[in-house]
């Protein structure tokens, strides 16, 4: 899978890629993530790439032309010409992991981060074919829930997390929060981990941990809870 970001603050991205999880994937080809300043695409000579808002009103957006010349570039590279783009906004589609599931199957993908007070519509009417929100509140700009998405999706992508029981194993894969966890010592400052996780008893283990995640999604997010007791 390949992302390409259109951002006019790449090295956001490429910062957050290149850590962790994330780096040693990329290293092992799972997924590529390539960070397009934007600026590069500008025709000004000044490197503008924000004007004033017809009409007036507060801040700057962003002008169509850079942003349409950078997709243009990035698509004339792809095979597939009509890739989904995606433009991360408040007024998105909130996202889910249903949601990064689905964009998994995407060979390409492009995510398109706005600043300042947005993007002149016209692009978007243009380019964009799916708007995601990471909730309900507002960023200064589209870098942090680019993110976001992003490392959401490759999680399911074969081979990123070690295990590949981890990603359908965890909270929400099933619609519930996962169950608490414990490593070693066994007793730390006097407090034990549950005896039953040391008793080698593996069905009881795992009878134990759908209980405790049962507890703990009615506890912290009843709402989910009853979204699971819904759906069974
Ligand atoms: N840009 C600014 N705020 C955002 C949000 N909450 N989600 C997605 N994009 C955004």
């Amino acid at each position: 899978m390949n992302f390409t970001v259109l951002t006019i603050f790449p090295e956001v991205i490429d910062s957050y890629v290149n850590c962790g999880i994330l780096k040693r994937s990329i290293g092992h080809g799972l997924f590529s993530v390539n960070a397009v300043n934007i600026r590069d695409y500008t025709l000004d000579k000044h490197g503008k790439v924000d004007d004033y808002p017809f009409g007036g009103g507060a801040g700057m957006l962003l002008q169509a032309e850079p942003i349409y010349r950078a997709y243009e570039a990035v698509v004339e590279k792809m095979q597939n010409k009509n890739p989904r783009v995606v433009y991360l906004t408040p007024q998105g589609k909130q996202l889910s992991q249903e949601m990064a599931k689905e964009f998994a199957k995407e060979e390409e993908l492009i995510l398109l981060c706005g600043h300042y007070e947005g993007i002149d519509e016209r692009v978007l009417e243009e380019i964009v074919t799916d708007e995601v929100t990471i909730g309900d509140y507002v960023l200064t700009g589209g870098e942090l829930p680019a993110l976001v998405l992003m490392d959401a999706i490759v999680r399911f992508i074969p081979g990123v997390l070690h295990n590949a029981a981890s990603a359908q194993d965890e909270s929400l894969s099933d619609g519930l929060l996962e169950y608490p966890q414990y490593t070693r010592p066994e007793v730390w400052r006097g407090k034990a981990a549950p005896e039953i996780l040391l008793s080698g008893h593996h069905a009881k283990v795992n009878e134990w941990r759908k209980e405790q995640a049962l507890i703990r999604t009615r506890q912290k997010r009843p709402d989910l809870y009853f979204d699971y007791l819904r759906g069974r």
